[in-house]
């Protein structure tokens, strides 16, 4: 203890004349030309070498939505370089989530021009070509939706990909019989895909325009569900950041689309930004023949680079945005 107090003191005692020196060193080095100007080239070299450095950093993570901020970085949660990830990477700003209430009002505004789609439907020209309920669905009855539903409670469901509508009524059944208030946006061109008919030739065509909205919009009738779902007739990319800029959020959405790589990566990425803090993504295809397709691997990569895990139900793949469920 003495000992220490002692080499605590010394060195205390040594500081002033430590100081006393150096001052006096500097006070000749400036009465110097020459060392003065050596001094000066030092300093420069110093400050340039530090502020080169600061340019090896890696850049800020991107600007986060307010519907995302809460959730893991892409730069922080990979070891890949900021500059490969940068090309894939989502960034479109979202605006302030408006309350489940708003949704539909909302897209009737933005879509519609303020009235329901469904008014006066079917218009004569189609009436003759619809059948009063024709659905058909891969998957759509899969115990996820209940389970999801019960877990989430969700007042906006978010469907991408929806066909005939066999899932969206499917979910908004479930919905009704638990008493939500809840309200389904159908994000789907409605074109199908090409060569759809060679299967389903009993969805008639109009000089090339295969007739699925008209049907999609009769079985929802049919099922007395126009005030629970709603479509969103556009392609997924254009809908989702449209939803995105517009504030509409979801609690639970569905990702049913394109089933390769670029479709489904898209399509996860830009509906992870609309998704509620807390709520859930989920979708087809994971363990199905078309899974490797791309379905599979895009789940997989979102899942990697962004610290998530992904759970399974079926033939469906689900991720929690919340880690505690
Ligand atoms: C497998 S079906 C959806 C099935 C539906 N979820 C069900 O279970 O009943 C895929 C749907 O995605 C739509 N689709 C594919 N790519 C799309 C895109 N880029 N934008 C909008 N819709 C798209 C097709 O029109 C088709 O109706």
């Amino acid at each position: 203890m003495k000992e220490k107090d002692d080499q605590r003191s010394l060195h205390h005692h040594h500081h002033p004349r430590f100081h006393n020196r150096l001052l006096h060193l500097i006070k000749k080095l400036l009465t110097n030309p020459t060392a003065y100007f050596i001094l000066l080239l030092l300093f420069y070299a110093l400050g340039y070498i530090s502020t080169a450095s600061s340019c090896t950093q890696p850049p800020p993570p991107p600007p986060q939505s307010h519907v995302s901020s809460s959730r893991p970085s892409v730069i922080q949660s990979t070891n890949l370089p900021p500059t490969l990830l940068d090309n894939f990477r989502v960034t479109t700003d979202c605006a302030d989530s408006i309350p489940p209430q708003l949704v539909r009002p909302t897209i009737l505004d933005k879509i519609f021009n303020g009235s329901s789609p469904y008014t006066n439907f079917p218009p004569p020209h189609v009436s003759q070509l619809l059948r009063r309920s024709r659905i058909k669905g891969w998957g759509s009855y899969g115990a996820v939706f209940k389970h999801l539903i019960n877990k989430v409670k969700p007042r906006v469901i978010i469907e991408v990909g929806t066909f005939l509508g066999a899932s969206a009524l499917h979910m908004s059944n479930l919905t009704r019989q638990l008493g939500l208030d809840t309200q389904i946006l159908c994000i789907d061109d409605f074109r199908g895909w090409p060569g759809f008919r060679d299967k389903l030739n009993d969805i008639q065509m109009i000089n090339g325009n295969v007739l699925l909205y008209y049907q999609f919009m009769q079985n929802v009738i049919y099922h007395d569900a126009t005030e629970l779902v709603l479509p969103v007739p556009f392609s997924s990319g254009s809908a989702l950041m449209k939803l995105c800029e517009w504030g509409v959020a979801g609690d639970l959405i569905e990702i049913d689309a394109g089933h390769d790589f670029n479709s489904a990566w898209a399509d996860i990425n830009r509906a992870w930004r609309i998704l509620r803090p807390g709520g859930v993504i989920f979708g087809h295809d994971y363990f199905t023949a078309a899974d490797n397709r791309g379905v599979r691997r895009a789940v997989n990569l979102f899942a990697k680079i962004n610290g998530l895990q992904i759970h399974t139900d079926g033939q469906h793949w689900v991720i929690y945005s919340s880690v505690n469920q």
